[in-house]
């Protein structure tokens, strides 16, 4: 089995605090939160994203890092999801979600179907948490009891998502740094970067590793084939080439990019720090998840849960009406 050796008791004690002084003070979240306000919620969610996946299965993947993109940034508070204004330069244009981060007319198509039965009842940070949990689910992952009673945060953080989101040439002690400051541990940081077993990347974010491992190794032949086929050097322009993430079933939610990681193919350097990166603190759970698809995906949702505890609730923030602006 895996270890949790390097995470101290200290460093879960200090995570705990953390997570628990994101969630405000006067409300908690339950799985039953909109069960008698809004009984239809799971199921209009979950039709919503069917038909999204169902038209472009890159669109679940799409909505998992968008619900990543909002929890490491004032907590999952559907702040990614407000529009740019004259006075407040939203998170959609900082530099890691421009041009790459989607899925934000999918949360609409949802927010107003939601908004024709439920008015004025359901947050749009909940929205996109069950939206994110049944992406998985459709792309074949496991699913999760999703705990609601977020609230929607009235302000955007252009800055903060700037230096909050990780960059794709992290070093291991960077992404484990970024995620205990969250209340997130090497197991959880390792779980939730297999959400890389489905999606896509732009040349842009991995031409570096493809050209010049400066970090854990990459497998020589799989960095010639990228090179090759999807990344010119840089000036050859290509930037928004895209490649998968994992070379097995690019399009379904399993345990292959821990298979890839073990093999050094995968496109990203922070990706592959995990495995053979400084300190190899978290090799041992690659090895276990790339084995076990059963253990990856336990742990996959058990963080995911843990993730969407950064939250607003009770009387903090609101229930906004359209995802993109404050009421
Ligand atoms: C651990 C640190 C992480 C880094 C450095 C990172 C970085 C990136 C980068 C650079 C891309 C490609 C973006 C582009 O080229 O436009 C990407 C895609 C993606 N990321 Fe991450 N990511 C991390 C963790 C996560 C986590 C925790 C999740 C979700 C739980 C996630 C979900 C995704 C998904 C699903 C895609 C593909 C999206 C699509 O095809 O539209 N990532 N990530």
């Amino acid at each position: 089995m895996t270890s949790r050796a390097s995470v101290t008791a200290g460093a879960r004690v200090v995570a705990v605090v953390l997570a628990a002084a994101v969630v405000a003070v006067g409300g908690q979240l339950m799985p039953g939160f909109y069960d008698a306000t809004c009984p239809g919620l799971p199921s209009l969610v979950r039709r919503g994203m069917a038909q999204a996946v169902q038209k472009e299965a890159r669109m679940g993947a799409s909505v998992l890092r968008l619900f990543f993109h909002d929890c490491f940034v004032n907590g999952c508070d559907a702040s990614i999801l407000l529009d740019d204004t004259a006075n407040s330069p939203g998170e959609k244009n900082a530099g890691p979600n421009a041009n790459s981060v989607r899925g934000y007319e999918v949360i609409d198509d949802i927010k107003a179907h939601v908004e024709a039965s439920c008015k004025a009842t359901v947050s749009c940070a909940d929205i996109l948490a069950l939206a994110a949990r049944d992406a998985v689910n459709l792309l074949g992952g496991p699913s999760w009891t999703v705990q609601l009673g977020r609230r929607d945060g009235r302000d955007a953080n252009q800055y903060a998502a700037n230096q909050n989101l990780p960059p794709p040439d992290a070093t291991l002690p960077d992404l484990l740094a970024r995620f205990r400051s969250k209340g997130l541990d090497a197991r959880d940081l390792t779980a939730l970067s297999g959400a890389h077993t489905v999606g896509w990347a732009r040349c842009a974010t991995f031409r570096a590793h493809v050209y010049n491992s400066s970090g854990a190794a990459i497998d020589a032949a799989f960095a010639a084939g990228l090179r090759a086929r999807a990344c010119p050097p840089a000036g050859g322009g290509g930037d928004g080439n895209l490649a998968p993430l994992e070379q097995r079933a690019p399009a379904a939610f399993d345990n292959g990019y821990f298979k890839d990681l073990v093999a050094r193919r995968v496109l990203l350097r922070s990706d592959q720090e995990l495995y053979g990166g400084g300190g190899g603190a978290t090799d041992a759970l690659v090895r276990a998840y790339a084995a076990d698809g059963a253990a990856f995906a336990a742990d996959f949702a058990a963080a995911m849960v843990k993730m969407g505890s950064l939250a607003l609730t009770g009387n903090s923030g609101e229930v906004r009406l359209n995802c993109r602006r404050v009421n």
